[in-house]
């Protein structure tokens, strides 16, 4: 294929996608690929029944996640998941890409309105929807308790998808007392910590967030506070930004490297992990939704940093052995760096 032929099947795909995307999402809310992973080979009309959605609507919204490829009707005229659909979106678990696909429609996407608007003004103007005083969309999420825990469940579902392979790095193996920087509610430390049984944990969060998530072991605990605001917990052996840094600016990142090299003994190790878009910036489709909403709706500032200037940040911080682990599911990378020993 022609490489621009490409591009036009993308363009033409992306430019249908937000109407697609709805009707996935919305498949998802109704259940359907859980239902048909139950039942697979249901037919139209007994969908009909099952949904209680009118006849018409309902065929509208098969064709449109037909047209998707995750759904497939078979020569009995019943309908089956794709092996993507059955995979991703046909349970409730946790990690079911349903929560991350609601979470974006719920709060991503209503944002998108503003793009032009915000990235005129220099600021995330979309965050007026959303009342409060903070500047982040992370501090005006605690008035709307419903909304935060939308939003919670599809960054949790996420991060659950994205953890197996930074879980199995045996850079993990010597910590043993991490202290996990905005960690949400300490899914990626809980999953750390039961790999290393040896290995405690410090979940250092918002103090609205601070809710851990349940059945897990103690050797997880809480340090409710700003990150900005207030002194990192000591103790640890290693600082963890899983997600976190690519938030905020040069800046302020800059200022959260120097209190991770403060807060560690001799020999303690910092971990960067997240997003990174690719070394030129000309790649990485997640990469590049998660920059847009950052400036867009949640700080009005931050990207997916490539991972050089995470290595520049964390040499000027004082940090050595610098080092990025690529290649990561997600456009994610690891980088590393460790305070001097002497
Ligand atoms: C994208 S989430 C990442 C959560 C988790 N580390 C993960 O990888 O799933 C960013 C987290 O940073 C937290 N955060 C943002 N600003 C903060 C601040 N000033 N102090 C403490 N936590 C903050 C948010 O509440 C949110 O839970």
């Amino acid at each position: 294929m022609h490489p621009d032929d490409l591009v036009r099947e993308r363009f033409h795909f992306l430019v249908n996608a937000p109407a697609l995307f709805n009707a996935v999402t919305t498949a998802f809310e109704l259940r359907l690929f859980q239902r048909l992973s139950g039942h697979p080979g249901t037919t139209a009309e007994d969908l009909r029944s099952w949904s209680g959605l009118p006849a018409h609507q309902l065929r509208v919204l098969l064709q449109a996640v037909c047209a998707t490829g995750l759904l497939r009707r078979t020569e009995d005229g019943g309908y089956v998941n794709s092996a993507t659909a059955q995979e991703l979106l046909a349970s409730d678990e946790d990690d079911s890409w349903g929560h991350i696909l609601v979470g974006w429609k719920e709060v991503y996407y209503p944002a998108f309105a503003q793009l032009t608007t915000a990235l005129k003004a220099g600021t995330n103007t979309a965050l007026d929807a959303y009342p409060g005083t903070g500047t982040t969309l992370y501090q005006r999420l605690a008035h709307q308790p419903q909304l935060e825990e939308v939003f919670h469940r599809a960054m949790t579902a996420f991060t659950l998808r994205s953890l197996d392979a930074l879980v199995a790095r045996p850079e993990f193996a010597s910590v043993g007392h991490l202290l996990d920087v905005g960690g949400g509610d300490g899914t990626t430390s809980f999953r750390l910590a039961e790999r290393h049984p040896e290995m405690t944990a410090t979940v250092f969060e918002l103090p609205t967030v601070s809710r851990l998530a349940s059945n897990h072991t103690d050797r997880v605990t809480l340090h409710p506070g700003d990150i900005f605001e207030d002194a990192f917990p000591t103790g640890a052996d290693a600082v963890l930004f899983s997600h976190v840094l690519e938030i905020f600016s040069p800046e302020q990142i800059s200022r959260l490297m120097r209190k991770a090299y403060d807060a560690l003994p001799p020999g303690g190790k910092v971990f960067v992990y997240g997003y990174n878009v690719s070394d030129d910036e000309t790649d990485g489709v997640f990469s590049a939704r998660l920059s847009l909403y950052f400036n867009v709706l949640a700080s009005g500032q931050g990207m997916a940093y490539p991972a050089a200037d995470y290595e520049n940040w964390l040499t000027g911080a004082g940090f050595d052995r610098v080092t990025t682990i690529r290649g990561f599911p997600y456009e994610h990378g690891l980088t590393v760096g460790e305070k001097h020993s002497s």
